[in-house]
């Protein structure tokens, strides 16, 4: 990497799935003259990767074009909008927004060679995905490394805007994701991170049909200390094979992130999720009963339409049922083309929504707690991350943050560390 003559700055939205296509996209930029700078204001080319799972993260995006347009009449500047939302709206955006250059969707990444020296302003966002190409990756720097193994999603929940956004389902090839996983160790990074909105659902699209325990026992054969982990789970589909996969690994972390999204079955049934509470419980145990010390995580949506007083309480009551570890949460955002913002006579009163996402951030940080709570007085592997405000901190192998006491210790080793007391979000020890 030479010769760079012109600066970029990316600004990241949403989930792990951007994250990694950032990377990408700066990787590929590259190989055209520009070096990424995490200051905008030195920037010639300002981009912004977004996510469309709610309004807000949709407003997020456009209220940043904003700032750049202005920056703009300032300076000459070249914007670019990419991601989830550009490939939601399309030539639309090139309209709304006169300052911006470039849009390009989430099948358009490996467009971007082609797209990056053309005069005009252009609109690059198709239906089918642009093939995978060589190119760099530009990783964000720290321990772990993004390996996306499975993009697009084919199940289609009554609220989400994600198969709309990224397609169908499609896995890269063992061996491009194998390659990948060795460059990343060359690297130095000790962990690595699957990606995929499904991930259960790896391989069912290829000629050989491999498995995602397969690819983990492939991945774990790789020489060197370093972990492996995997996200997003869906309940119904995580196999006998790969629970036994993680259980008798010694680098794929003990962690399953695998979202509910709501407690009761009758709004599973509209949200169109193909399990029923009982078969969430069935594979919560199955997993709790294999696997030792294991963190189980997951997602709830608060206000679904429909959703009664009742339907929440079933909410809350399966946090202490499955005694979840940590949950993500979010109040229902009704999005563009999705079954359920049809819905509109079964929409939850605005207060209501707002008051019932409050009840459930409170009753996260109880079960982060109470999950924290358990690990004082064990020892557990922690990975050393960083050094902050004079104390080291690293993660337990099943996802906790932990602030070390330590005299001699380097970032990027894997130490035993006492557990000594737990707070919400993180667990204090020293090293044994
Ligand atoms: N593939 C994963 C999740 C991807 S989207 C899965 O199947 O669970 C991440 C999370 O955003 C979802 O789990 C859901 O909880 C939330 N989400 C998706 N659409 C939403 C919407 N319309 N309103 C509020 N939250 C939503
Ligand atoms: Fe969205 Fe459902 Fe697909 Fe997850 S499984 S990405 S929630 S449609
Ligand atoms: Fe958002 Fe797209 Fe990810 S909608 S959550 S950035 S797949």
């Amino acid at each position: 990497m030479s010769d760079f003559s012109k600066k970029v700055y990316i600004e990241t939205l949403g989930c792990q799935m951007n994250k990694s296509d950032s990377e990408r996209i700066l990787g590929i930029l590259s190989h055209f003259g520009y070096e990424p700078t995490q200051d905008e204001h030195e920037a010639d080319f300002c981009i912004v990767n977004t996510c469309s799972i709610r309004k807000l993260s949709e407003d997020k995006a456009y209220s940043k074009l904003g700032v750049w347009g202005k920056m703009k009449k300032q300076k000459p500047l070249k914007i670019a909008i990419c991601g989830c939302v550009a490939q939601q709206e399309g030539e639309n955006l090139l309209k709304r927004f006169p300052y911006l250059d470039l849009v390009f969707g989430t099948h358009n990444i490996y467009e971007l060679p082609d797209l990056i020296n053309k005069e005009g302003r252009i609109c690059a966002v198709t239906n089918t995905p642009v093939k995978e190409k060589e190119f760099n990756i530009i990783r964000t720097k720290g321990l772990n490394a993004w390996l996306p193994i499975i993009e697009g999603c084919n199940n289609f929940c009554s609220y989400c805007i994600v198969p709309y956004t990224r397609g169908r389902e499609r896995s890269r090839e063992v061996e491009a994701i194998i390659n990948e996983a060795k460059n990343i160790l060359k690297q130095g990074y000790k962990e690595i991170t699957l990606l995929g909105q499904n991930v259960d659902s790896y391989g069912k699209d290829l000629p050989d049909k491999p498995t995602l325990a397969y690819l983990l026992s492939e991945i774990e054969k790789l020489e060197g200390n370093f972990r492996i982990r995997f996200v997003t789970s869906y309940p119904t589909d995580i196999t006998d094979e790969l629970i036994e996969t993680v259980k008798n690994s010694t680098k794929i972390c003990e962690c399953f992130h695998i979202p509910m999204q709501s407690g009761s079955t009758p709004i599973l049934k509209a949200m169109n999720r193909r399990y029923t509470r009982e078969q969430y419980a069935q594979i919560v145990k199955k997993i709790r009963d294999n696997i030792e010390n294991v963190t189980i995580t997951s997602d709830f949506i608060a206000g679904f339409p429909g959703e009664t007083d009742e339907d929440f309480e079933q909410t809350l009551s399966a946090f202490d049922e499955f005694e979840l570890d940590y949950s993500n949460t979010a109040a229902y955002s009704p999005r563009p083309k999705t079954p359920a913002a049809k819905w509109v006579d079964k929409y939850v009163d605005e207060e209501v929504k707002k008051q019932r996402l409050s009840v459930l951030n409170d009753k996260v940080k109880e079960m982060t707690l109470k999950s924290n709570q358990k690990y004082v007085g064990k020892t557990l592997e922690v990975l050393v991350e960083s050094f902050k405000d004079g104390k080291f901190e690293g993660r337990t192998r099943n996802n906790k943050v932990v602030h070390i006491e330590a005299d001699s210790i380097n970032i990027g080793d894997f130490v035993d560390v006492e557990i000594q007391r737990a707070s919400t979000w993180c667990l204090f020890g020293s090293k044994k």
